[in-house]
């Protein structure tokens, strides 16, 4: 057969660079498998559900995972779950796992309640805030807490310091339209120094809390299982190995889950017949009470909420693999080496598989469409074995910060239309103002 549509033009980069929102838009008029080159690196956009279902699960040993996003995280999330492959990965994979079992994130919800709760308490009737920021001080203290047992606004705050430091930094080298993001981290350009500065102070602070942990007894927190964790020949997690693993999970698990609020409230200050909706669901379920775990399973509406939300606006937006052998998709064949692009924001948005896919309509997902929707036609948490560990800790998170936020507040907002960009995350380009008004 021969090779995919390629995508007009002797390299992509300076389209993708000036505009990648129009880029991708443009991609899907040349079929479901469409090939082009940005900066030199060979792409391959799969844009059908079948492609996405044989890569990610029915034949996912014939891909591994991008070498230019190992590459790009290398010095931070280094040889962590995120990045790792082959038996190296099994083995973290399997000893990380008892961390995120139902009984676990259990004990997780009263923080994510809690620390919700405090957040809204703390807003006056009226007041302005910045959505974003917010919900990601919120969620990497949650994070925080779960991962190392350790309320960051203690007196020991550097962890939380480091982590923050880092996000911006990250965020700041991996814009999609930035010349920044093409290039290396050896070239000394000022991000990539105030880069490798955020990641000598994380480096420093994880080694302190490690020293500090080592010889505590077992608890219960994230931390503290990975310290006691042995593989199958009872050989535990090396210095190195567990400093990747923070660091992973610190980088993959608070933005996305912080991004994915942002769009729940921000999409519910626009849609005043959903938000009614909620405050019905949430008054009759809960009345008055915190939410627990075990109310989720009756907050159905919430739940469809944030399914929605994140159809609509998936803050992982891409999943990257790359092809170890010459495969055939959709009649076409990729070369091995090829870097291959799932765009979730585009297969979640396209009108094939969702009818009216820009409206945000909680109430598409009736029973009836779920049962008729292709399998990987929706995917924020990925597919497969590599699929996001954090899924359950992050579901559970945003359903039980939801429910309590927007059962003590709603919001009003000036910004009508999210204008967004691609990061390490799809996230909204500049702050969205909120307005607090007491329930
Ligand atoms: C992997 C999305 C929250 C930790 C992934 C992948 C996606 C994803 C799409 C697959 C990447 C791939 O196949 O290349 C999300 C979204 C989240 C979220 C949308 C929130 C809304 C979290 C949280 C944690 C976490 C809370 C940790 C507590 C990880 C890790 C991996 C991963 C460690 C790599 C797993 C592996 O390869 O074995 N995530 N994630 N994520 N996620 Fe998440």
């Amino acid at each position: 057969p021969p090779g995919p549509t390629s995508y007009p033009g002797v390299g992509n980069t300076i389209g993708f660079l000036r505009d990648p929102f129009a880029f991708y838009d443009g991609l899907r008029e040349y079929g479901d498998v469409v090939s082009y080159s940005v900066a030199g690196e060979d792409f391959c956009t799969l844009l059908h559900p079948e492609h996405v279902e044989r890569v990610l699960v029915t034949e996912e040993s014939k891909f591994g995972k991008s070498e230019f996003i190992r590459e790009a995280g290398e010095k931070f999330i280094g040889n962590g779950l995120f990045a790792s492959e082959g038996e190296f990965w099994r083995r973290q994979r399997t000893m990380m796992q008892p961390a995120f079992y139902r009984e676990r994130i259990g004990t997780y919800a009263e923080p994510m309640v809690a620390f919700a709760a405090e957040t809204a308490d703390s807003w006056d009737d009226g007041e302005a805030i910045r959505l974003q920021q917010v919900m990601k001080r919120l969620t990497l203290r949650i994070l925080a807490t779960a991962l190392f047992d350790h309320d960051v606004r203690g007196a020991d705050s550097s962890i939380h310091d480091a982590a923050r430091g880092i996000a911006r930094a990250i965020n700041e080298k991996s814009d999609a339209g930035s010349v920044d993001s093409l290039l290396p981290d050896w070239v000394p350009t000022a991000t990539n120094r105030r880069y490798r500065r955020a990641i000598t102070r994380f480096d420093e602070a994880v080694e302190r809390l490690i020293d500090e942990r080592r010889d505590e007894p077992p608890g219960d927190d994230f931390l503290s299982i990975l310290l006691h964790a042995t593989d199958d020949r009872g050989e535990g997690m090396s210095d190195e190995a567990l400093r990747d693993e923070l660091a992973t999970f610190l980088f993959a698990g608070h933005e996305t889950t912080a991004l994915a609020l942002t769009y729940c409230l921000y999409l519910l200050s626009n849609h005043p017949r959903v938000r009614r909706k909620l405050n019905d669901e949430l008054d009759s379920v809960l009345d008055g009470d915190a939410p627990t775990m075990a109310d989720l399973r009756a907050l159905d509406y919430t739940d469809k909420i944030v399914t929605e939300a994140l159809r609509r606006y998936p803050p992982a937006y891409v999943v990257f693999r790359e092809t170890k052998q010459d495969v055939i998709l959709g009649g076409y064949t990729i070369p091995e080496g090829t870097s291959l692009t799932l765009p979730q924001f585009v297969i979640q948005n396209d009108d094939r598989w969702f009818d009216d896919p820009e409206t945000f309509d909680p109430d598409r997902w009736t029973p009836e469409m779920k049962a008729d929707l292709p399998d990987y036609a929706y995917f924020p948490f990925g597919g497969g074995p590599r699929h996001c560990i954090g899924m359950r800790f992050a579901n559970a998170e945003i359903r039980l910060v939801l429910a309590t936020i927007a059962q003590r507040v709603e919001f009003d907002t000036t910004t009508d239309e999210l204008d967004l960009r691609m990061g390490t995350t799809l996230e909204p380009t500049n702050p969205i103002e909120m307005t607090v008004k007491t329930r």
